[in-house]
Parts: C-alpha cells; sequence; structure tokens
C-alpha cells in the first residue's frame, strides 16, 4: 500500500511543481493543488484554511462538502496543528478531542501547517471516510508539497 502511496506522491509533487504558476495569484495555485491531491487521492474533502486578519483560519481553496467556514486558534484538529507549528495524524476523529466536525462522514484527518518565515499562514486540511487512512508517508510528502506554495503570498 504504501509503495503505491509513495509513487503516488512522486507522482504529484511533479504535477504540483508544474501547476505552480508565479504569473497568477494565491486563489488559482491554491485550488489547482486541491483539485491535483483530490485527482490523486479521492479523498472525502481536502482543502485549505489560512490565517485571517482577525487570527482565525478561515477557509480557502478546497474540494468536497461544504466546509467549516472560521476555526480559532487552538481549536479542532486544524486549530491545534496552528497552535502546535507541526503536522496532526489523526487516525480516528472520534477520539481526537475537540475534533470539529464539519462531516459526519469524516472518520481520519490530517492537517499540515504551511509555513511562511517560520509563521503559520495557514494549512493544508485531508479528510477520510476510512479510520486511519493517513501515516508518516502522507505528513512527510504533503510537508514537502505545501513548502512548495509558501512563496505565494496569500490574501485573506
Ligand atoms: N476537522 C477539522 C475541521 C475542518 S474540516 O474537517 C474540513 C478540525 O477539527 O479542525
Amino acid at each position: 500500500m504504501d509503495n503505491s502511496k509513495t509513487e503516488h506522491y512522486k507522482t504529484l509533487l511533479h504535477q504540483v511543481k508544474a501547476l505552480i504558476d508565479p504569473a497568477c495569484g494565491w486563489v488559482t495555485n491554491y485550488a489547482n493543488v486541491s483539485a491535483a491531491i483530490q485527482q490523486t487521492f479521492q479523498h472525502w474533502w481536502c482543502g485549505f484554511y489560512f490565517v485571517n486578519s482577525k487570527n482565525q483560519l478561515e477557509l480557502g481553496p478546497f474540494q468536497g462538502p461544504v466546509a467549516c467556514t472560521l476555526i480559532d486558534f487552538g481549536k479542532g484538529v486544524c486549530g491545534k496543528a496552528w497552535e502546535a507549528k507541526q503536522s496532526i495524524v489523526v487516525p480516528d476523529v472520534h477520539q481526537f478531542e475537540g475534533h470539529i466536525a464539519c462531516s459526519a462522514e469524516s472518520n481520519s484527518e490530517i492537517v499540515v501547517p504551511i509555513f511562511s518565515n517560520g509563521e503559520v499562514i495557514g494549512v493544508l486540511d485531508i479528510d477520510s471516510q476510512e479510520f486511519d487512512a493517513f501515516n508518516e508517508t502522507d505528513r512527510i510528502y504533503l510537508e514537502e508539497m505545501v513548502e512548495l506554495l509558501a512563496n505565494i503570498s496569500v490574501k485573506i
């Protein structure tokens, strides 16, 4: 399983490198990256939240069903990854204290912070209907992927 996951991520990273267009703004680039992840893995939900001027995470480009729009610092898996400044892999969201259920269909989740100049500017959030869908392979490759986006200045 992980061999094929690794191969998918390698292809996806090449695709994302080619997709990112410095001539375009952040919505264009982040929207295409969420679509590329979704086309590769068909997870339940995949998208971005960004730190807004009120110091909350605000919903950005995503693929999947409608989602929560604002998340406070330290709240939910997203807010906790922001606070901890590190990725969080959740094998079973029902066991994660404070998990924010945007959808009853989600059973596992990974959240990866996006950094610019050492500060968290947003997070990549991916949800799966399967339990235990994410592991170290996902964390490593998704962290590499968001680094490719870190230079795109987000205005939210
Ligand atoms: N489950 C997340 C909220 C965002 S949705 O999953 C899209 C959380 O606990 O932060």
